[in-house]
């Protein structure tokens, strides 16, 4: 389980997509740069294996056009994001890693939650944290890897979240900056989780969250969060 204590958690996000292409191996060294807690990753399967990519369609992110799925993982593979990388494999992007640095898998994909579970057994490991806004893949998760942190991420019902996290025993919450609220905070801290906020990239916005009590954020910009901390003199 993650070792939090009490300090603010901050979480870059796909890598620190401010200051790279998102979900590469160069996103994920310049969070490790900017002295991130944590980094966020998208995970997508492409003929069995899992590969770190936000979207379904490749369009937005390389030099191909289409739906991931309809590649074959060596077609996937040779296609180019700005800059010249490769689509990380998960394996890739936890190699990157340094052992001190908190890996949240996000199952974006369907049918992701047999192969993070094989591979958080593979590597054992307290930093990983599984979260996803599809409760079957967080159930399918949770049924093959019972002691894993799980966070339940939600856009709209709360009391949706809240019941899947009790029935997962799960570890965090992860809450839309748009939905976050007082109430919201005080409720998933009185069931006992902890309240993780994506993605506030704006000062103002890193401000409220920290504010209102959250135990951590995901920023694209993990040094403005940084900053702000520093400024008040928090972790
Ligand atoms: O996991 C937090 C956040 O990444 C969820 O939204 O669309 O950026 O994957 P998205
Ligand atoms: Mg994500």
């Amino acid at each position: 389980m993650i070792e939090q204590g009490k300090r603010f958690f901050i979480f870059g996000h796909r890598g620190a997509a401010g200051h790279a292409p998102e979900n590469t191996l160069s996103s994920i060294s310049a969070a490790e740069r900017l002295g991130v807690d944590g980094v966020e990753v998208d995970v997508q399967l492409v003929q069995n294996k899992l590969l770190v990519f936000h979207d379904d369609t490749v369009d937005r992110m390389t030099d191909g056009t289409g739906l991931l799925s309809h590649f074959s993982f060596e077609g996937a593979r040779s296609l180019r994001i700005a800059g010249g990388e490769k689509i990380p494999t998960l394996e890739e992007v936890f190699s990157t890693l340094s052992p001190n640095t908190v890996l949240n898998i996000e199952l974006k994909g369907v049918e992701t939650a047999s192969g993070t579970a094989k591979f958080v057994a593979e590597n054992l490991s307290s930093r990983f944290l599984v979260s996803s806004f599809h409760p079957e893949e967080l159930r399918k998760f949770r049924s093959l890897a019972p002691k894993a942190a799980i966070g339940v991420l939600f856009e709209e019902k709360f009391d949706d979240g809240i019941n899947l996290a009790r029935e997962l025993r799960a570890y965090s919450m992860h809450v839309s900056m748009k939905q976050l609220s007082r109430e919201i905070v005080s409720r998933t801290h009185t069931e006992g989780y902890k309240l993780y906020v994506y993605t506030a990239n704006e000062e103002d916005e890193i401000q409220y969250v920290y504010n209102l009590g959250a135990d951590g954020v995901f920023s694209d910009y993990p040094e403005r969060v940084i900053d702000i901390l520093h400024t008040l003199g928090v972790n």
